[in-house]
């Protein structure tokens, strides 16, 4: 299967735990929730822009980062530690659960810790992580968009692709 490694992650029994109790969590949230439609836009977003910017990928990497990317939102809420750094070590419990190589286990990881605009890059393919993540949110039909902190020009107007 191509996407061995994302599949493994999905049926884990603790990232199940963490992603319900992050969906509790947003529950009532206005603004843009964490949750699996977001991640597979923001794997699929990546793919997209690897091919278009000739960036070589491992989908099977991309889509268990972006899986992954945003679970440290629980840990964010409860004790403030900023999502990045806590999703690091979520990640790696559930990576090392489902036996993952330890060299993918260092890109999942790396596109964890460097997906937010203002961490440092250390890859092209976590320059379009991170830009897949922020193009993935649709500014331009959301209902709380006036509401939202981002500024003008970080949000979407046009659907790009
Ligand atoms: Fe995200």
């Amino acid at each position: 299967m191509e996407l061995e490694l994302t599949n493994m992650i999905l049926k884990n029994r603790e990232y199940q735990r963490v992603l319900s109790q992050l969906r509790e969590m947003e529950a009532d949230r206005l603004f843009c929730r964490h949750d699996i439609p977001h991640f597979l836009d923001v794997a699929r977003i990546t793919v997209i822009l690897c091919n278009d910017w000739g960036v070589s990928c491992d989908r099977d990497i991309v889509y268990s980062a972006a899986l992954l990317h945003d679970i440290g939102r629980v840990q964010e809420q409860q004790c403030g530690i900023p999502h990045d750094i806590a999703g690091q070590a979520v990640a790696d419990i559930i990576l090392s659960d489902i036996g993952c190589p330890d060299d993918a286990k260092k890109q999942i990881i790396g596109l964890i810790a460097s997906h937010r605009s203002a961490s440092p890059k250390k890859s092209q393919l976590e320059q379009v992580f991170c830009e897949a993540d922020k193009r993935s949110r649709q500014c331009y039909s959301c209902a709380a968009e006036a509401l939202c902190n981002w500024s003008g020009d970080k949000k979407n107007h046009d659907i790009e692709v």
